[in-house]
């Protein structure tokens, strides 16, 4: 009796021991550096709202968050890597609309679901998608680019971040209401794509307003509308695809911050005040804002509400997308 009896209160105190020791751990979190995975290439909108949230979570967890870029496969490579990190807060990613909303509808074999692989953390960027060509795209306007493209299908290319990323997914829907099928041309990120946009060596995209503002601003690229039903306030002369001739093409993307299901909850809501913080932070708006990001409101930037998001962009993309993705 005496030898179980020892066992059972080795083993109990063991127990508490182990409670206590992730308890301390929760509680002293973190105690190094984070990796935000950012499933593109560097320089593209993804990893544009990774590195200027990061920043200012670093200051406010006391700890570098410091980006990997993992592209591929439209984005679901490096989430894929994420979901199966472990969870113990040392590793998130920035997802978006494509990895956590188009992706299921185009990947029959994907290795996560958006809706229950992952431990929301919050919003942290709306992102407008703009229809943007090379400078020497030869039409003047909307209207211009519409018959362009219907009349030279065959000899025109737009470029995207792969299949089932954003550009990829609110390309195929530009091209679907164009009722054109042009050659796409697959890039790690729409950073390299705009690059190539720049050169004159690709014809179109879709894109979010926090890649190309800089370029449209500068006039290295044209900018024929964006998709929402306001003009951006960082991009004021360039009209919305309503004025502009194109009235259903409404899409607008996000980026918002994930981590592994299974992360303590203590943890998550770290992880979520320091994203909420940064999004108060004035600089840390001004960057956003300079971008034309869009900054969620208090309520739209809490886990729940990601994880509401999700769900219904999962739904919304799905009927949109599905049999448009690899076959
Ligand atoms: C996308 O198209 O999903 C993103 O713009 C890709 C990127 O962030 O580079």
């Amino acid at each position: 009796m005496g030898g179980i009896r020892m066992k059972s209160l080795i083993l109990a105190a063991a127990a508490v021991v182990g409670f206590g020791t992730a308890a301390l751990a929760q509680d002293n979190y973190p105690v190094r550096q984070v990796t935000m995975i950012v499933p593109f290439a560097a320089g593209g909108p993804t990893d544009v709202v990774a590195r200027i949230v990061g920043d200012h979570m670093s200051k406010t967890l006391g700890q570098q968050i410091v980006v990997e870029n993992v592209a591929g496969a439209g984005g679901t490579t490096g989430i894929t890597r994420g979901a199966q990190a472990a969870p113990d807060g040392y590793t998130i990613m920035m997802g978006h609309m494509g990895t956590h909303g188009a992706a299921p509808a185009l990947y029959a074999n994907l290795k996560y679901d958006p809706a229950k692989d992952f431990a929301p953390i919050g919003l942290a960027a709306g992102t407008p998608i703009l229809i943007v060509a090379k400078k020497d795209f030869p039409a003047p306007d909307l209207k211009g680019f519409i018959a362009y493209v219907k009349a030279n299908e065959a000899k025109i290319n737009m470029a995207h971040a792969g299949v089932g990323s954003v550009s990829h997914s609110t390309g195929v829907l530009l091209n679907a209401q164009l009722g054109i099928k042009p050659a796409m041309i697959a890039y790690r990120g729409t950073g390299p794509a705009l690059n190539d946009l720049m050169a004159n060596s690709v014809d179109y995209m879709a894109d979010q307003i926090v890649n190309v503002a800089p370029q449209i601003a500068a006039g290295t690229i044209k900018a024929y509308a964006i998709a929402t039903p306001e003009r951006s306030p960082a991009l004021p002369n360039v009209p919305t695809t309503k004025e502009a001739g194109l009235p259903d093409y409404q899409v607008s993307a996000w980026n918002a911050v994930f981590a592994p299901k299974g992360t303590p909850a203590p943890i998550v809501a770290k992880l979520s005040a320091a994203l909420d913080k940064a999004l108060d932070d004035e600089n840390t708006r001004k960057r956003l804002l300079e971008l034309g990001g869009v900054i969620p409101d208090k309520a739209g930037r809490t886990p729940a509400a990601l994880q509401t998001l999700v769900e219904s962009e999962v739904a919304r993309w799905n009927p949109i997308l599905k049999g448009m993705g690899e076959k």
